[in-house]
């Protein structure tokens, strides 16, 4: 069997769409050039748009002029009803409970709109009602967001934006905050269950809501326009093999093949930008991992959710306020070794833990996967090489590549397109060593055509032709792969 190999050079460039450049030659030949395709590249305004056209969490859609009248009425009411809590007028009401708050806050909210002469239609007056007890019981104005299931992120710029991401696509939402303290109190609410804070002192924090969705909060003088927030909200129902084949995330030849490596128990890093859908495939092939084999995972936030009985999920410690008593993901894969595991999963390697990971990939325990921050199946083992050279090894470069073509059998690498779909776009495989650099061949990429009228993207899975060299440790481990898996059509 004839197998041939790409090296670095020939490797194909990952398949994200890239603007063309506008810089020509300085010597005056097309300059008018330039300036066209400038012109042609600046895509005017109005052409953009940021609006989505369904609701939020099935709330109704406001007008500009209704959702600055809400806006506007919203804090009043809010701060009636907290200062009557607070002077004893809303005695026996339990505040974390709707049934019982809302009451009060429709009363507030009347008494307010005849005072300001301003009554409302039902529908605004629900909506103010609403959005009153998302401050009072919620995350306040990111409540409805996150209670909209079709909503995978939300992300606060600003007091005065909101944008968030529904089905790959990124929306501004017509939603705000009053101000920057308004979102410095949401952020303490979402902090302080957790005796967490921000502050000068730390001004940036990772943390979780009690759903599991993961935080981001970072604040001035480090945000410049004002504090932000990024949630990327969690799923309880993650997505399985078949809904990724019927997004077409990837085809079913490649969820066959990628099926049978996991249970041959070849060592895999899921690997791709940020976002692109790094830790869903992960947990798509954790999910893979026959149900009898002990499986340990160590995460920096708590993310996967695997089906096995005989699983056991660890999980990184930030530092505590005086910034002590930090456990990195590191100590948790040297501990995982001591706990029988058949396979260890690190949910995302950032610096040290690579070694570790390598080494644990390399001395029995296959099967083992990670994920990683690259932007081809090249730079991830690239990106590997780096790691592994700062978690303080001696070993010369080319012993490094040697470890990681030894333990690394699989690369798939993930992409979010520019039309917000993400695709694996290529699966290769780690093939051995020639020199100092690791071989790499592709068996299955995605090839973009183009893009249609509607930003779509146009393009295919296809296959490359390469039988690869796991082929037959699959055949060995007796799983049987259909004939023509790896024949291009
Ligand atoms: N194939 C897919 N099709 C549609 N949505 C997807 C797909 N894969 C992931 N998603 C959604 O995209 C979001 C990001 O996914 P995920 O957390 O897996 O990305 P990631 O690469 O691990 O991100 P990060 O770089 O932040 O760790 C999630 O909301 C997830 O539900
Ligand atoms: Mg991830």
């Amino acid at each position: 069997m004839f197998i041939r190999r790409t090296t670095p050079q020939q490797q194909q460039q990952p398949q994200e769409p890239t603007l063309g450049s506008a810089k020509e030659p300085l010597d005056g030949r097309g300059v008018g050039e330039a300036v066209e395709k400038q012109i042609r590249l600046t895509i005017p305004k109005d052409e953009i748009s940021w609006e989505d056209t369904a609701p939020i969490s099935d709330r109704p859609r406001l007008s500009k002029e209704e959702r600055e009248l809400i806006l506007r009425l919203r804090g009043k009411v809010h701060q009636r009803v907290v200062s009557d809590f607070e002077r004893g007028f809303a005695k026996g009401i339990d505040m974390q409970n709707p049934q019982q708050v809302r009451p009060l806050v429709e009363r507030v909210a009347q008494d307010i709109m005849e005072e300001e002469h301003v009554p409302l239609p039902a529908k605004l007056r629900e909506v103010l009602i609403q959005e009153v007890l998302d401050e009072i019981i919620g995350y306040g104005p990111l409540q409805a967001f996150l209670d909209d299931p079709t909503i995978t992120e939300i992300m606060v710029n600003s007091a005065d934006k909101i944008f968030y991401e529904r089905r790959g696509r990124i929306y501004l939402s017509d939603q705000r905050f009053d101000n920057d303290d308004h979102v410095l109190r949401i952020i303490d609410k979402i902090l302080s269950p957790l005796g967490r804070q921000v502050n000068e002192r730390t001004p940036l924090m990772d943390a979780r809501l009690p759903d599991g969705s993961r935080v981001n909060v970072i604040i001035p003088p480090l945000a410049i326009k004002g504090p932000c927030v990024t949630i990327r909200k969690f799923s309880r129902k993650p997505l399985t093999i078949e809904k990724l084949i019927e997004f077409g995330s990837l085809t079913e030849p490649m969820a066959i093949f990628l099926q049978a490596a996991v249970r041959a128990r070849l060592n895999i890093i899921v690997s791709g930008g940020t976002g692109s859908g790094k830790t869903t495939l992960l947990n798509v092939l954790s999910n893979f991992i026959p149900p009898w084999e002990r499986i340990v995972t160590a995460e920096d936030a708590a993310e996967l959710q695997l089906q096995h009985e005989n699983w056991v999920a660890l999980e990184a410690r930030p530092p505590n306020i005086e910034g002590q008593g930090a456990i990195p993901i590191r100590e948790l894969v040297r501990n995982a070794l001591r706990m029988r595991p058949d396979r260890i999963i690190v949910g995302e390697c950032r610096g040290p833990e690579a070694l570790d990971m390598i080494q644990a990939m390399n001395t029995g325990h296959e099967g083992s996967m990670s994920t990683l921050h690259s932007n081809s199946p090249r730079d991830t083992i690239y990106r590997l090489e780096t790691m592994i050279m700062m978690a303080g090894t001696e070993l010369p470069q080319k012993a490094i590549a040697r470890q990681i073509s030894s333990a690394l059998n699989l690369i798939v690498h993930a992409s979010r397109l520019s039309d917000g779909s993400r695709k694996v776009v290529y699966i290769t495989e780690v093939q051995g060593l020639e020199g100092d650099t690791v071989l790499l061949q592709d068996i299955f990429v995605f090839e973009q055509k183009g893009v249609d009228a509607q930003g779509k993207v146009i393009g295919r899975h296809r296959a490359t032709g390469f039988r690869p060299l796991c082929a037959e440790r699959i055949r060995v481990a007796g799983i049987e792969l259909p004939d023509d898996l790896f024949v291009p059509d």
